[in-house]
């Protein structure tokens, strides 16, 4: 299979130019200009040609809550937005803490064939909070990271015992900081205390640790400060809907919840100066029923590239470059994969946007099951026109 991209802007962390890409066997084959070739053409003039976009934190709801969204519908979602990797949350029904459940959700991403998944194990076991003894049985070929994603891991020993495992065993260690005894009181303490926690863990074990929707200037503040001291162990994400609300806009509920202005402005200058390493959408779709009875999320993969090119690249300044380090690059060398760049030999894996379309957010366009969105309406820059998955299109505009 051969295909060939022309005369687009094509932009990586590293690369911003005009110019043609030539794709073989799923693979990018040939960059520069005015290369011609005898294939399948299009003609990419005036867009924007990014590597695909990589989501770190989703929920597909799959299996157990299919009514919500199911493998097939968040693909969907997923190719709509520019995506074509996604890395899946644990908190389905059942909890995936087994390998037979990964391997079911696996296949079942395979049979829709529109991108590729990774799906976490959860730290303790169906989320007990105690035990662990199902990390033995983890295929470490396979599974990469391990969260409770949707709840915090209360007690600190267990944190240390799990954090103790996924060194020997080069897992990472994916944490919702929330200590929900302390949630009713405040959600802020609630949330940096877990984050202070698992990053004094995290430096004494050596663990990989990754920190999820982080939401608030101190637990930040505590990141910016280990990445300083060199703790390359430690990276993090921040989700779009973090850095575009602050709480007297918007009060959606998402968990962790949309905060105040100074940590908005923190996390976007944490983002600005090099301290963040990835946005991360925490799509979680959920039913209108379900969200009047005051179920947490937002789905996200359908408005991230809108908000991030919103906030960072029209308001801030901040480059695409910046923007594809952030959104394909830096996600894609945490899950060890060989996409996120434009380079000879990596996967073509790839996006093409008009940047200067105007869009109006509408549900009801949306792929995912989930309509719950806090965007509904809202005006944007910026249209996913293809994504390429190995070179293959997964997703067309018309
Ligand atoms: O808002 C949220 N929704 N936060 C979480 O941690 C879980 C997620 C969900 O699964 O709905």
């Amino acid at each position: 299979m051969e295909k060939l991209i022309k005369n687009a802007r094509i932009i990586d962390f590293s690369k911003d130019f005009l110019g043609d890409i030539y794709i073989e066997n799923g693979k990018i084959a040939q960059i520069g200009l005015d290369i011609e070739k005898e294939c399948e053409t299009i003609d990419a003039k005036e867009k924007v040609l990014m590597p695909a976009f990589i989501d770190m934190h989703v929920h597909f709801r799959e299996p157990g809550f299919e009514y919500k969204e199911d493998i097939e519908s968040g693909s969907r979602s997923a190719v709509r937005g520019g995506f074509t990797t996604v890395n899946l949350m644990g908190n389905t029904n059942p909890i995936c803490s087994r390998m037979d459940i990964v391997k079911d959700v696996m296949k079942r991403a395979e049979e829709v064939g529109l991108i590729d998944v990774h799906q976490c194990i959860s730290i303790t076991n169906e989320f007990d909070g105690k035990d662990l003894s199902h990390l033995e049985d983890i295929d470490t070929d396979i599974v990469k990271i391990i969260t409770d994603d949707g709840k915090g891991v209360l007690n600190s020993r267990v944190m240390l015992d799990a954090m103790i495992k996924a060194k020997e065993k080069d897992l990472i260690v994916g944490v919702h900081a929330e200590d929900e005894e302390i949630t009713p009181y405040s959600y802020r303490i609630s949330e940096n205390i877990e984050t202070i926690r698992d990053i004094e863990l995290a430096k004494a074990i050596g663990a990989k640790l990754h920190l999820e929707h982080v939401s608030t200037k101190e637990a930040m503040e505590y990141i910016v400060e280990a990445k300083l001291k060199g703790f390359e162990n430690i990276t993090c994400e921040v989700a779009p809907h973090h850095i575009y609300f602050t709480s007297d806009e918007e009060n959606y509920r998402v968990n962790p919840p949309i905060r105040e202005i100074e940590d908005r402005e923190y996390l976007l200058w944490a983002i600005e100066n090099g301290f963040v390493d990835m946005i991360a959408t925490d799509h979680a779709p959920h039913t209108k029923e379900d969200k009047d009875k005051g179920a947490p999320g937002m789905v996200g993969l359908e408005t991230a590239f809108n908000i991030v090119y919103e906030k960072l690249v029209k308001e801030r300044g901040i480059s695409l470059n910046r923007v594809s380090e952030l959104m394909s690059k830096n996600p894609a060398r945490l899950l060890g994969m060989n996409k996120g760049e434009i380079n000879i030999g990596y996967e073509a894996d790839l996006v093409l946007l008009d940047l200067e379309k105007e869009i109006v957010i509408d549900s009801n366009e949306f792929a995912s099951k989930g309509k719950n969105t806090p965007f509904e309406g809202l005006k944007f820059n910026g249209e996913v026109i293809k994504t390429f998955k190995a070179g293959k299109e997964v997703y067309s505009k018309e």
